[in-house]
């Protein structure tokens, strides 16, 4: 095998240049790399959060979107979406079958949907707060103002999360309509720091026009931000997108990059995400297996789970959400972790 000081290199100071990520992910495929990468997030993980892995009920409240993303299947843009809004007693219903599954963190997720003012969105936060006072909340609604964001905070929310989509400005533009901007993406992530949410960036992997640079400038992100949490998952194309005939994004670049994030950021919060479990049955085992020590099952309604579709084939629309809590235990089980009912709030 080849030289591994850059290998050696970010086991032991946890970050790198631009070049030097670049060089790592040439190893992206060198089998005894790629094992001692694994061996160490593992071990990182298993140090701060042994075996535990913390579960999100994730709520995903509106399909409706403002924005146009053209690789997201509920962009605005596409006319062949069944549109919903769930009210917030739909929401609190959630919640408690949640509480009742264990679950303590919700997120509250959707596009961004105008409906949601600030203040119904504030008194939605209030209202869970006051019934799950033990619980976190978790929001992903997109981009808003900074004093939108601390409105939510002051009503409650704990985290937020808002992945990057990519740090590269040109690659950034042609992902997204010419009204949205990377820099406002980031400024909005800096908002949320500053407030004192838990934040959470990421970005897709194998996204359409994605370069090995790309990736690296987004790991460099990543070491700029320091977020309390990092959501990554493969691209999958979406049948009425722009990028239907895209490949989707690969699996084991995931894995790789799910035990790079690990190192880089030891103590973060890391979900194996649906994206990985649709595109391999065991994906979010394997995720488990590299340093990833989250999952986020889904809480929705089961009429409406098949209506917020990001993406082809997304896994878990038709289940209840006792049984989603069930199969997803057991698949922790087999990769030998164990679900807890805990919160699970960053370790700082
Ligand atoms: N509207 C909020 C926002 O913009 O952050 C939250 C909802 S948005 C649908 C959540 C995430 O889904 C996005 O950040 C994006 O990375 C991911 N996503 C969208 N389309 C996808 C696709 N085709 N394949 C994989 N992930 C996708
Ligand atoms: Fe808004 Fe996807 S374009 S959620």
């Amino acid at each position: 095998m080849a030289d591994m000081t850059v290998i050696d290199k970010l086991i032991e100071l946890h970050n790198l240049s631009k070049a030097e990520y670049l060089e790592l992910l040439q190893y992206r495929e060198d089998e005894e790399a790629v094992g001692r990468l694994q061996a160490e997030a593992v071990r990182l993980r298993k140090q701060y959060y042994g075996i535990k892995v913390f579960t999100r009920g994730l709520i995903e409240f509106t399909n409706y979107c403002k924005n146009n993303c053209y690789y997201c299947g509920i962009r605005r843009g596409n006319p062949h979406v069944n549109r919903y809004r769930l009210t917030r007693d739909e929401i609190l219903e959630c919640c408690r079958q949640g509480y009742g599954l264990g679950y303590r963190t919700f997120v509250l997720q959707g596009g961004e949907d105008p409906y949601y003012t600030d203040e119904r969105m504030a008194e939605i936060i209030r209202a869970i707060k006051t019934e799950f006072p033990d619980c976190a909340i978790t929001l992903s609604v997109g981009e808003k103002s900074c004093d939108s964001y601390r409105l939510f905070k002051e009503a409650g929310a704990d985290r937020y999360l808002l992945r990057h989509e990519t740090a590269d400005e040109s690659h950034y533009r042609s992902l997204h309509p010419a009204e949205m901007s990377l820099a406002n993406r980031k400024q909005c992530l800096f908002d949320l720091k500053k407030l004192g949410y838990q934040v959470g960036a990421g970005f897709m992997v194998g996204s359409p026009g994605q370069t090995l640079s790309n990736i690296a400038e987004d790991l460099l992100f990543l070491q700029e931000l320091k977020p309390e949490m990092v959501g990554i998952g493969p691209f999958i194309p979406h049948h009425d997108t722009i990028y239907a005939e895209e490949k989707a994004g690969s699996v084991d670049l995931t894995l790789f990059l799910l035990s790079v994030i690990r190192i880089m950021l030891p103590k973060v919060l890391l979900p194996a995400t649906t994206a990985l479990g649709t595109l391999d049955p065991r994906g979010r085992e394997k995720g488990l297996s590299v340093g990833a020590n989250v999952v986020m099952p889904n809480l929705s309604p089961v009429e409406n789970r098949k209506l917020y579709e990001l993406y082809d084939n997304k896994i878990c629309t038709g289940e209840e959400a006792a049984e989603c809590r069930g199969c997803l235990s057991r698949r922790v089980e087999s990769a030998g972790y164990h679900l807890v009912e805990e919160r699970g709030d960053a370790l700082r």
